[in-house]
């Protein structure tokens, strides 16, 4: 298992939850891991039900068996202030840096560099040990930017040559690519049974490749419960009305008198199967797709009682039973 888990997929399709799941997964058994956000939305802090994250490694939860989970909002701006300090002992000088506007230049004028500091801070976590020489964490587990930013995100490479052809963001960005492009990195893509989503992941994974980024699997999330399986819908088309109707009146439902309102069921029934055998036909296709990525498959369920703290220890559960730990 890759000690650097980098989540991305299509905003909305429950990137945040899967990571943040991922994370709970994989800090099973005594095994510590660190959630990392990267794009300033306190997402983890939200579904962790704790107050804001400071830039700052944080113990936010206890998996079962003891493990640790860990999380951490990467600033960009204090990332920088971090990383000059460490390269040139800037100190005070550091306050003054910021304002004369040089951070402002290097995380909004560019976005390269910008990239550099998130990516790097997150690689330095994978390589970080303790005195005694072991890692501090077992896995990084990074909630990334989505599938439509991902390659470009982590081909910090590419971005930075041209801004710096030599000196310590050069070398940075080579040591960051060196993690992001080994084994050491899987790129798992959060997706839903829907068109888009599954057309943007197959786009996603086809653009990561090209890129020779490490892909990992992909995470059907909120995946609806099967009602009827294809033979179980053509048996519910073929069936008569008449003998619907018949049914629901021995179940004892629209009452017992002959003739009843079990007929009045019948209706709305035929139209629920009809929606959902549209549904099926619809999720068969996606699956299809999804199966021809040649990528290892995870499938998550709706929660139909939305998420919270129970229903992320449910999916880490899932994941678990799934086998990414
Ligand atoms: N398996 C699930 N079951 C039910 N609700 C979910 C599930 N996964 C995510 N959600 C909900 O969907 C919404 C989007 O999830 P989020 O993780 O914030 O997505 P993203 O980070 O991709 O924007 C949130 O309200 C979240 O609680
Ligand atoms: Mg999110």
């Amino acid at each position: 298992m890759s000690r650097l888990q980098v989540v991305s997929g299509k905003g909305g399709t429950g990137k945040t939850t899967v990571a943040a799941a991922l994370a709970l997964a994989l800090a099973t058994e005594g095994k510590r891991t660190l959630l990392v956000e990267v794009e300033g939305r306190q997402g983890i802090a939200q579904l962790f039900e704790t107050e804001a994250l400071p830039y700052e490694e944080r113990k936010i939860a206890v998996a079962p068996g003891g493990g640790e989970v860990y999380a951490l909002a990467i600033d960009a701006e204090l990332a920088l202030l971090e990383y000059l300090q460490m390269f040139y002992k800037l100190g005070s000088a550091g306050r003054a840096l910021r304002k004369i506007g040089a951070i402002d230049f290097a995380t909004t004028i560019a976005p390269g560099v910008r990239d550099v500091l998130l990516t790097g801070k997150a690689c330095e976590a994978v390589r970080r040990k303790d005195k005694h020489g072991r890692f501090v964490y077992d896995y990084v587990v990074m909630d990334a930017p989505p599938t439509g930013r991902i390659t470009r995100f982590l081909n910090v490479n590419d971005e930075v040559a041209g801004l710096a052809r030599i000196g310590p963001i050069h070398n940075q960005a080579q040591a960051v690519m060196r993690v992001l492009k080994s084994p050491e990195t899987a790129v798992h893509l959060v997706t839903l049974l829907e068109e888009m989503p599954v057309q943007e992941t197959s786009d996603g994974i086809a653009e990561l490749r090209a890129a020779r980024l490490p892909v990992g699997r992909v995470v059907v999330n909120m995946v609806r419960p099967e009602v009827l399986d294809g033979d179980g819908l053509e048996l519910a088309a073929a069936v008569p009305r008449s003998s619907i109707a018949r049914a629901l009146s021995s179940a004892g439902l629209g009452g017992a008198r002959r003739g009843g309102h079990a007929e009045r069921l019948v209706d709305p029934l035929l139209a629920q199967a009809e929606e959902y055998a549209e549904r099926y036909a619809l999720e068969t296709e996606q699956r299809a797709v999804l199966a021809a990525l040649d990528v290892p498959l995870h499938e998550l369920p709706m929660l139909a009682e939305g998420m919270d703290l129970a229903g992320l220890y449910q999916l880490a559960r899932e994941l678990r039973e799934q086998g990414v730990s």
